[in-house]
Order: structure tokens, then C-alpha cells, then sequence
């Protein structure tokens, strides 16, 4: 009996990150998000996952793209840069969206400005990785992977 693998992974950053190498490198590493999105393939390939990417500017966009999230793939990362803080509709598109989904910030988003600690994916998200860089992306891939019993 053949079984169609739950591999698929979106990873869906939000705004700003189209210019990810301007901003301050002490907070966001100084890489582009194709650099990123390059290292992430790799390791989710390692793992066993097969990753697809999202980015926008436009809060509309970024909802359209979660209302289709679950046709497109198994599980998610999100990376929503500030709308994380305050955007309720990226959060209601998010429970319509109904995958399993980690959270993840480059930067240490409990220890920066008190508007960062608050998250409005609070009991949306499977967890939430910060502080970590890049490698805070392996750590989402590794749980999910884990969430969708998928074997490297
Ligand atoms: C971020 C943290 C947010 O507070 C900030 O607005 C971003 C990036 C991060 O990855 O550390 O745009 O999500």
C-alpha cells in the first residue's frame, strides 16, 4: 500500500524580511532571506521535510496565503516580524489555517522592548522559538518533523 508523505512545510515570513540583510545584523544576523531560505531547505531536506516559501509586505497577503496554507502543506513555520505583536487578523487566519505551526523570531523577542514580549499567536502555535538565529528554524523543522512521524 503506498502512503502519501505528510512532509510539507510553509515557511512564511512576514513584513520586512524581504530586506533582511539591512537590518541591524546584532538582532537578525546580517543574511538575506534567500540565504536563510537556502539553509533551511538543507536542513529540512536532512530531515526529511520538503519546505516552501512565503513572503510578504502586505498583511492581506499574508492572510490570503494562511486561508490556503493547509492545500499547500503539512505544517508551518511562521515568522511574522512585528505584525507577531499586534495583527489580530494574521491571528484569525491563522486558526483558519489549522495546520500545526511553530513560531519562530531571530532575535530574542522576550528580551528587547516590552511590545515585542507580547505574541498574538499565544495558544495558536504548537511553540515558539526566539533568540536563537537561524538555528531556531532546525529546532521548528525537528519538532514538526517530529508532529508529522516523519523518518529521515
Ligand atoms: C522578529 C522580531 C520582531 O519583533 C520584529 O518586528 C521583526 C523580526 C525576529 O525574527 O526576531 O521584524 O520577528
Amino acid at each position: 500500500m503506498n502512503t502519501i508523505a505528510a512532509n510539507r512545510i510553509a515557511v512564511l515570513h512576514g513584513v520586512n524580511f524581504d530586506v533582511l540583510e539591512l537590518r541591524d545584523p546584532s538582532f537578525y544576523g546580517g543574511k538575506s532571506l534567500s540565504e536563510l531560505e537556502h539553509e533551511v531547505t538543507d536542513w529540512a531536506r536532512e530531515l526529511g521535510l520538503e519546505p516552501i516559501f512565503f513572503q510578504t509586505n502586505a498583511e492581506g497577503e499574508f492572510c490570503e496565503y494562511l486561508h490556503r496554507v493547509r492545500d499547500l502543506a503539512d505544517a508551518a513555520i511562521v515568522n511574522a516580524g512585528a505584525w507577531t505583536h499586534y495583527s489580530r487578523a494574521i491571528a484569525d487566519a491563522l486558526a483558519i489555517a489549522a495546520v500545526p505551526t511553530v513560531e519562530v523570531h531571530l532575535s530574542d523577542v522576550e528580551n528587547r522592548d516590552e511590545w515585542r514580549k507580547v505574541s498574538v499567536f499565544d495558544g495558536l502555535v504548537e511553540a515558539k522559538i526566539s533568540g536563537k538565529g537561524a538555528a531556531g528554524y532546525r529546532e521548528a523543522l525537528e519538532l514538526l518533523a517530529g508532529k508529522l512521524d516523519v523518518g529521515a
